[in-house]
């Protein structure tokens, strides 16, 4: 389920972090909002690593996705703790001063829980109860503080409740199950370990599927890419026995279990999801088809049919080449990290695909590079591949084809293969 929390500014903030963590674990996909007033108690950098998402508090950052829009839009379930005396207000008198409260003015049809904390003089004050009433005959719910300590000596109602209570109440209000009854999709490393095998011990970062770059709120500049190379590719590594972090752009197909999920939308999304997820990955596999370029303007608004004005002419930007990125970090920083890129390759009269994919592997610099003969095979959505794995270390090129998860299981051992050749075990 996708899942809006909004973070308001009391001292609660530092809770919530276990909260988020609740929601991930149990394989919820969380989009952090803090207001300003949170951020300074507890730091943007804190919600982007729990979360595995960009976190912003302004409509400004991240315009191109129409961030104010989307996240309000898409959200399956909007959850705010703590919810200030403040927040409660600016939301019951509908303002839209910054990305959380715009986000909970376009929240169409989805559920809203709201978990106040504050000291008991703001909770009982005549103005909260009013808020909290008009929040409340909106539709919106609006948990009861706890009664406790607060944050100076004084006690009594206004504490945040526990955020297991907040958890359970929240799921039960969008109609989850709070524990899920599917194979749980860990979304923290914490919870994932390694089994036995070639990768074991090792985290592996898989992407996959396509990026979606929105034109405006409805459209987008898509691909074909279904996804499932890129999973087939995240279970054979689980079966290897890495741990497994799986960055699913847009697929046709559901995440294998037992990965840790994040989802991301465009390729800035991925590229930002990529860099963080390259900080402590053994291995990266860059098998999602990024789009090359995205729209350079987004429209706030549907762009319209008009009789009166040209049809729209859509520019393109460039977007940044992360694989080349990837390795260009990992190499600043001395790392050891081995970098699988993916092509699509056609040959012409100049020269044939494996000559068109070897000057590929060289600008990108990737170790392996797993290539599709386009035009031969048809790739995109079938069940079945077949790749020519070429290396930068210059080692035969290595074919392999057959079902997508038979492809994987070859790209895997020739992962294992170059690992154990570059480190050899003890
Ligand atoms: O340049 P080309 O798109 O053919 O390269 C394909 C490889 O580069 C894939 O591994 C893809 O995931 C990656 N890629 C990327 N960033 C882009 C475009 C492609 O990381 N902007």
């Amino acid at each position: 389920m996708r899942i809006v929390l909004g973070v308001g500014g009391g001292i609660a903030a530092y809770k919530v972090a276990s909260l988020l963590r609740l929601f991930t674990e149990a394989g919820h996909d969380v989009t952090v909002i803090p207001t300003e007033a949170a951020t300074r108690f507890v730091g943007v950098a804190t919600w982007e690593a729990l979360s595995g998402h960009p976190v912003s508090n302004s409509v400004f950052d991240e315009v191109h996705t129409v961030n104010h829009v989307r996240l309000g839009h898409e959200a399956e379930l909007i959850v705010v703790a703590p919810a200030t005396a403040d927040l409660l207000a600016r939301a019951a008198t509908g303002q839209a001063n910054d990305l959380l409260s715009n986000t909970l003015l376009m929240a169409g049809g989805c559920p809203v829980l709201m978990a106040p904390a504050m000291h008991t003089e703001m909770w009982q004050h005549p103005a909260t109860q009013a808020n909290v009433e008009t929040l409340r005959s909106r539709g919106i719910t609006v948990l009861e503080p706890a009664s406790g300590r607060l944050t100076g000596s004084d006690s009594g109602p206004g504490r945040l409740p526990e955020p297991e209570a907040i958890f359970e109440a929240a799921l039960a209000l969008a109609g989850a199950p709070p524990v899920p009854a599917t194979a749980p999709l860990p979304a923290s490393d914490a919870v994932l370990s390694s089994a036995p095998g070639p990768l074991a011990g090792l985290t592996v970062t898989v992407s996959a599927g396509g990026t979606r770059e929105p034109l405006d709120p409805v459209r987008f500049l898509g691909n074909r890419s279904s996804g499932k190379q890129g999973v087939a590719l995240a279970a054979a590594a689980r079966d290897a026995g890495a741990k497994v972090r799986l960055l699913a752009a847009h697929m046709d197909v559901p995440p294998p279990s037992g990965v840790n999920v994040v989802n991301v939308e465009t390729a800035l999304e991925l590229r930002k999801a990529a860099l963080h997820a390259a900080a402590d990955s053994d291995v990266i596999i860059m098998a999602a088809a990024v789009a090359d370029f995205r729209p350079a303007d987004v429209s706030g608004t549907k762009i319209k049919k008009r009789d009166d004005v040209a049809d729209p002419v859509i520019s393109l930007v460039r977007n940044p080449d992360i694989l080349r990125e990837l390795v260009e970090t990992r190499d600043a920083a001395s790392r050891r990290q081995l970098i699988v890129g993916f092509a699509a390759e056609t040959g012409d009269a100049d020269g044939d695909v494996l000559d068109y994919a070897a000057a590929k592997l060289r600008r990108k610099a990737c170790d392996l590079l797993v290539v599709n003969h386009v035009g031969q095979d048809k790739v995109f959505g079938e069940d079945t591949n077949s790749v020519v794995i070429l290396s930068r270390a210059g080692s035969e090129p290595q074919e392999a084809s057959g079902s997508k998860s038979d492809v994987a299981a070859a790209v895997i051992d020739r992962i294992s293969a170059e690992l154990s050749r570059v480190v050899p075990p003890a």
